[in-house]
């Protein structure tokens, strides 16, 4: 009997975890359809969740592409979608950058090694 319970909640896990696409990477939250849809043609996905952004950051890097990269217009509600699904699948995350290289490793102040 308990050996079933255990079994069950085992079984219950990846449900829990986000289903990824195997061909994009991208996590399959509301919205990655549309991501698919407009955001691999220039660049391989994994440009696009490697990044970390709250949704006005998202916005910005949209809006950056449309102004210099050729980037085409989105309707306000694929727009919506598409920085709903990024601010949700790829927010901010702390510690993603290592901390700044004390300054005596920096090359030119550093000692000569013995
Ligand atoms: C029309 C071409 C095009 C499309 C479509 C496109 N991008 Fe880009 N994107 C670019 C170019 C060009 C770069 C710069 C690539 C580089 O630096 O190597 C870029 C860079 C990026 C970066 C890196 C930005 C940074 O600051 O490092 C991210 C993230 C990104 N795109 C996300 C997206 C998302 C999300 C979409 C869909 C909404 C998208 N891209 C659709 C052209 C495009």
């Amino acid at each position: 009997m308990r050996v079933a319970v255990v079994l069950s909640l085992l079984a219950s896990i990846p449900a829990l975890a986000v289903e990824i696409d195997a061909s994009s990477g991208l996590a399959k939250n509301p919205g990655w359809e549309q991501v698919r849809a407009h955001c691999g043609g220039c660049h391989s996905y994994a440009l696009v969740i490697s990044q970390r952004a709250d949704r006005q950051t998202w916005l910005d890097m949209i809006r950056w592409m449309q102004a210099t990269q050729n980037l085409w217009q989105f309707d306000a509600a694929t727009e919506a979608k598409i920085l709903d699904y990024l601010a949700t699948s790829y927010p901010p995350q702390p510690n993603r950058r290592r901390a700044p290289i004390p300054p005596g490793l920096m090359p030119g102040t550093a000692e000569p090694l013995q």
